[in-house]
């Protein structure tokens, strides 16, 4: 079955009424069968219908085993990161959504971990790692660099020393890119952004095949308790019914912006791998179906002033976030990487010219007039 029948029809079957739609229970606890036995279920925390039949619908989009629905994107990252144990160490990319950044450098020595900044996973020499290494994190396209990482490399050198291999796949989503199908062993989602699609809830996803980790995970999410409430869980699964039409018109309506973009005296780089002068072009090209719906560029602030273009934007919202059916616009320095220290940011060239958009679905020729105006608006 193709991956929008799979979407629309994932998920539990209302079997006793026959409501098209999965119902929302909204029940804490659940009546026992008797005093010996535990039932399906038993309490939220642990498992709900509604959680499951979304977690169901993502498996199966996914082509995996097991998901895990939680509260947030970062509820998913403290999740998996639970699996290490003191002394573990992890490698990490360089660009990575701020909030992962702020945990792992403000949270992990406290809890006796340890981490590795990789500036290019591509180049790097799994043979000179130690014992300790016990997993790789791994976001591509990065954020908000868009720089892409080889998956299948990752895989092959990590698994020769036992590493676990952690993809952030938010940017992408199973419609473009499925990790566990290129060898990672866990696939983490914020799906509060593509997969709920409306920007009005914030849930996470864990995704994996290996029962025993999910054995392990799952009892971690009950003992923590960081997990999707029912209401949330029946919006995602309403969500991810679109997912497949979204992203193709998020798609559809990137390729034009960045082409845009790219061509403009007001820019003066732009970061999408669907361009083919990217370096990554290529190499996304042999791991996912598309480029996704998020780039940023950097304004030429010499001849355009950043706060009057921002400002003069009428249709992209200036906010954090992405993956929203609206198209949003936001200043990575500031705002979504402002954990990383200034010398960081500079570094991996997060510069305050930098500004990431998100591409909505709205008609292209109005996203891109309402650019065009505010580039003209801010010209010096
Ligand atoms: C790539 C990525 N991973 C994780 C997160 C964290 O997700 P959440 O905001 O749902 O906690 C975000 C949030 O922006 C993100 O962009």
């Amino acid at each position: 079955m193709g991956f929008n029948t799979v979407a629309v029809h994932g998920g539990f079957k209302d079997e006793s009424k026959g409501a098209v739609n999965y119902p929302v229970y909204l029940s804490s606890t659940f009546v026992q069968p008797d005093t010996e036995h535990e039932g399906e279920y038993c309490y939220t925390r642990g498992n709900n219908p509604t959680r499951a039949s979304v977690e169901r619908q993502v498996a199966d989009i996914e082509g995996a085993k097991y998901a895990l629905a939680t509260s947030s994107g970062m509820a998913a990252t403290s999740l998996v990161f639970e699996l290490l144990n003191k002394g573990d160490k992890v490698l990490i990319n360089d660009n990575v959504y701020g909030g992962t950044w702020r945990f792992v450098s403000n949270l992990f020595e406290k809890r006796g971990l340890e981490y590795e900044v990789v500036n290019d996973l591509n180049a790097y020499d799994f043979s000179k790692v130690d014992s300790s290494v016990k997993m790789v994190f791994v976001e591509t396209p990065s954020n908000p660099l868009l720089e892409v990482t080889d998956i299948r490399r990752v895989v092959t050198e990590a698994h020769k020393k036992n590493i676990l291999v952690v993809v952030d796949n938010t940017f992408m989503t199973a419609y473009l890119q499925k990790p566990l199908d290129l060898g990672a062993d866990i696939v983490e989602y914020s799906a509060t952004k593509y997969y709920a699609g409306h920007s009005d809830l914030l849930a996470g996803l864990v995704v994996l095949n290996d029962e025993e980790i999910y054995k392990r995970l799952k009892f971690i999410s009950n003992t923590l308790g960081g997990i999707l409430d029912p209401f949330d869980a029946f919006l995602l699964q309403r969500g991810i019914k679109t997912l497949g039409v979204r992203m193709d018109r998020h798609l559809e309506n990137t390729i034009k912006i960045a082409e845009y973009l790219e061509g403009n005296d007001a820019v003066e780089e732009v970061f999408y791998p669907g361009l083919k002068g990217h370096g990554g072009y290529e190499l996304q090209k042999t791991q996912a179906k598309g480029a996704g719906a998020v780039l940023s560029f950097k304004l030429n602030t010499k001849d355009y002033d950043l706060h009057t273009f921002v400002e003069k934007l009428h249709i992209f919202d200036f906010a954090v976030s992405l993956g929203g059916v609206e198209s949003l616009i936001c200043r990575p320095a500031t705002m979504t990487h402002e954990s990383y220290a200034k010398e960081l940011q500079e570094k991996i060239g997060i510069t305050p010219n930098l500004l990431r958009l998100s591409i909505g679905i709205e008609d292209v020729e109005d996203l891109i007039e309402d650019l065009d105006n505010a580039f003209k608006q801010s010209k010096k």
